[in-house]
């Protein structure tokens, strides 16, 4: 065994990076403050959909070195380092909840008097963060070292961004600290760049910020290109070539969702204001990206005459892809606003209807995107899942009241539809007439 390490926090975070550590080879201990989840995952469960995760984790659990627990205190003890990867939630003034981060921290520093430990920063916490984690640690014997380690995994391919990131940042003021971590993630041979604690804090929101940004440029410049004609995939193409700029996250659509995004964009808006400084480049990102959900309702209103009444048959609820995350979908909001224009709907996801049907009640629920198509008066894509690219759209066809495919994630290319006698409506692109 190379380190003993804790990882605190079962969350995407906490379980992917416990569960990839211990297959570096280090002994790792997931601790967690709710017993039913470690209970689950003490038998080889993982209580959320992660390609290759329960793989990983039942292997490495088999293989003796990753073990769960409902106790830090024992835990840390005689670990080399402690990962903290618990939830940082908005508040309702946009600022993020630190509160878990503050008690595990709490925890930690009376439990591990006399080890010299270092304690990680994983969870997303706003800069200056480290400044009162030194404060709670001043009190105790001084022997625990801070580093900010800000996680960039992707939910849906979270394993695989661990084991082959773009660059791993590792933010401390404490040699022992960073030769540690450097050791860590030797195996993985991957670019690190070493920093000071506070700029590896704020890299974190600062590269969820600028995605978000490119996003919301995309979603913006396909608003051109639906009032001139021009064609969002091929401008996107034209611009991202630039290797300044790049064609990832460049991607018009219903914007983005998901836990990280929104609430990172939020929480570092809440630091711009701060400290004082103009966050209006940030807000219109928010503004453009909130809006482009309800823009999507209005087109869909407007090209059916009017909802009431109608069924809707939707495909795709996860806020993106190989995931059953629900949390900022946008197949949330626009759902409830179809509702509330008078709308049915029946919807269909591979991976997400336990989690949506316990948000969204009152949706019907359907096994296969044929039963979600059949006697609706349109079908709405919300989330491009790689099987909706291959479906029988002559049997979509046939099983809808009427031909009308809106398109929220532009899944089809448009020579495809064109000879399929469709009313096919997409983002940023122009539409098809049957
Ligand atoms: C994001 C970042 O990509 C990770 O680097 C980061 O570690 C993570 O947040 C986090 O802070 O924990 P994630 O939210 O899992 O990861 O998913 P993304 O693949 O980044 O997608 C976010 C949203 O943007 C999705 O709703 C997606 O549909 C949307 N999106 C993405 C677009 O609308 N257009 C694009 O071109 C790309």
């Amino acid at each position: 065994m190379r380190f003993k390490i804790v990882a605190i926090g079962t969350g995407y975070v906490g379980s992917v990076t416990g569960a990839c550590l211990a297959d570096l080879g280090n002994e790792v201990v997931c601790v967690d403050n709710n017993a039913d989840k470690i209970a689950a995952f003490k038998e080889g469960k993982v209580p959320i959909y992660e390609p290759g995760l329960e793989e990983l984790t039942r292997r490495n659990q088999l293989e003796g070195r990753l073990t769960f627990s409902t106790d830090i205190a024992e835990n840390v003890r005689d670990a080399q380092l402690a990962f903290i990867c618990v939830g940082t939630p908005p508040k309702d003034d946009g600022e993020p909840d630190l509160s878990a981060v503050e008690s595990v921290m709490r925890e930690i520093a009376k439990s591990s008097i006399g080890n010299k430990l270092v304690v990680v920063e994983k969870s997303t916490v706003p800069v200056q963060t480290n400044v009162w984690l030194n404060d709670i640690v001043a009190g105790h014997d001084g022997l625990v070292e801070i580093a900010s380690n800000p996680e960039f995994l992707r939910e849906g391919s979270a394993v695989h961004d661990f084991m082959h990131p773009d660059r791993i940042v590792v933010g401390t003021e404490s040699g022992y600290a960073s030769a540690l971590l450097l050791e860590v993630y030797k195996p993985l041979n991957a670019l690190t760049l070493v920093t000071d604690v506070k700029s590896a804090e704020l890299i974190k929101h600062a590269s969820n910020a600028f995605l978000s940004m490119k996003i919301s440029f995309a979603n913006l410049v396909a608003r051109v290109c639906e009032k001139t004609g021009a064609d969002v995939e091929m401008v996107m193409a034209g611009v991202g070539a630039d290797k300044r700029i790049g064609r990832e996250f460049l991607n018009a659509g219903l914007g983005y969702g998901g836990f990280c995004f929104p609430k990172d964009l939020e929480a570092f808006i809440a630091t711009l204001r701060k400290y004082g400084i103009d966050s209006g480049l940030l807000e219109q990102v928010r503004t453009i990206n909130d809006s482009q959900r309800q823009r999507f309702v209005d087109k869909m209103t407007q090209s059916l005459g009017g909802v009431e009444g109608k069924v809707i048959g939707i495909l795709g609820l996860a806020f993106k892809p190989n995931t059953d995350d629900m949390r900022y979908a946008p197949s949330i909001d626009i759902i409830k606003a179809l509702q509330q224009r008078g709308a049915m709907i029946q919807a269909y996801d591979p991976k997400a209807t336990a989690n949506a049907r316990a948000l969204m009640p009152d949706v019907r629920y359907v096994d296969t995107p044929y039963a979600a198509a059949k006697g609706a008066d349109c079908i709405a894509i919300l989330t491009e899942w790689g099987e909706f690219s291959n479906l029988d759209l002559a049997r979509i066809k046939e099983a809808l009241k009427q031909p009308v495919i809106f398109d929220g994630r532009n899944v089809y290319n448009l020579e495809r539809m064109s000879g399929l006698g469709v009313h096919y409506s997409s983002v940023g692109r122009r539409e098809i007439k049957p």
